[in-house]
């Protein structure tokens, strides 16, 4: 597991794979190399990104964690947007972190990665003032999605909130069809509380205060943003 700063290398990465289940970036690890481009085509990638990181309200200074970063596209374009911001960004792929990396150099810009999983984030308690991930949790188990949501809880400082853009509840019959050929790609399981519009229920249950913001419709679904702060102990 890489410390909190250190960039872990390709052998430090592949000792701590794989976590089971893992669902790469689009399902077939052979198929990365594609990501950049099927997204760029299919998911208003541009629009939802500059969203989600405005509804994170992050000023210079901001520790900002971006969880399940991909091939870093988020945190790259929150480093030129907020340039006095802090970026962290991590990843339980290995392959799709080098990519990311590379982007990062070729855009200029510094962007802390790391190899880690979501639901065992390689930092302290209360390391980030925002955590803002983007297509993540339907990757994950409702058991991942919950041990996930409680290593946010404790990454986040006071007053500290989670962004999320991901997939909800299908608008529309074209969402309701892409929705079951993304499930029949992505999975069942792991897509379901997503399809059925759970993630804020999930996230209240894990002791965060959820809103449901607007949503988006693309090519794969209805993508749903979420806003979320954990309650106060006893709240
Ligand atoms: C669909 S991609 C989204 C990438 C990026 N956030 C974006 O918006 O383009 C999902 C990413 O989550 C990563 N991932 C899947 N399960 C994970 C887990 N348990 N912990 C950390 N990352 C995970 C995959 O490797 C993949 O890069």
């Amino acid at each position: 597991m890489t410390r909190e700063g250190e960039l872990s290398t390709g052998t430090d990465r592949e000792e701590s794979w794989p976590q089971s289940p893992y669902v790469h970036a689009l399902r077939f690890r052979i198929l990365t190399p594609l990501y950049d481009t099927v997204v760029g085509l299919g998911m208003r990638e541009k629009r939802i990104k500059t969203t989600l990181l405005q509804q994170a309200s992050i000023v210079g200074g901001t520790r900002v964690l971006d969880l399940g970063c991909g091939t870093g596209t988020l945190a790259i374009l929150g480093c030129l947007l907020h340039p006095a911001a802090e970026f962290t960004a991590i990843d339980g792929d290995p392959a799709i972190l080098s990519i990311a990396e590379r982007k990062a150099r070729a855009a200029g810009v510094s962007v802390r990665f790391a190899h880690g999983m979501a639901d065992a984030i390689p930092f302290p308690d209360g390391a980030f003032d925002r955590v803002v991930s983007s297509l993540l949790f339907h990757h994950l188990t409702i058991d991942q999605k919950r041990r996930s949501f409680e290593e946010i809880r404790r990454v986040l400082a006071p007053r500290g909130e989670l962004h999320v853009a991901d997939f909800g509840k299908p608008e529309g019959r074209y969402a309701r069809i892409a929705s079951k050929m993304l499930s029949r790609f992505d999975g069942v399981e792991t897509t379901r509380d997503n399809f059925e519009g759970r993630l804020p229920e999930i996230l209240e249950s894990a002791g965060f205060t959820a809103r449901a913001g607007h949503r988006i419709q693309t090519t794969f679904g209805t993508l749903q943003f979420i806003s979320a702060s954990p309650r106060a102990a006893g709240g």
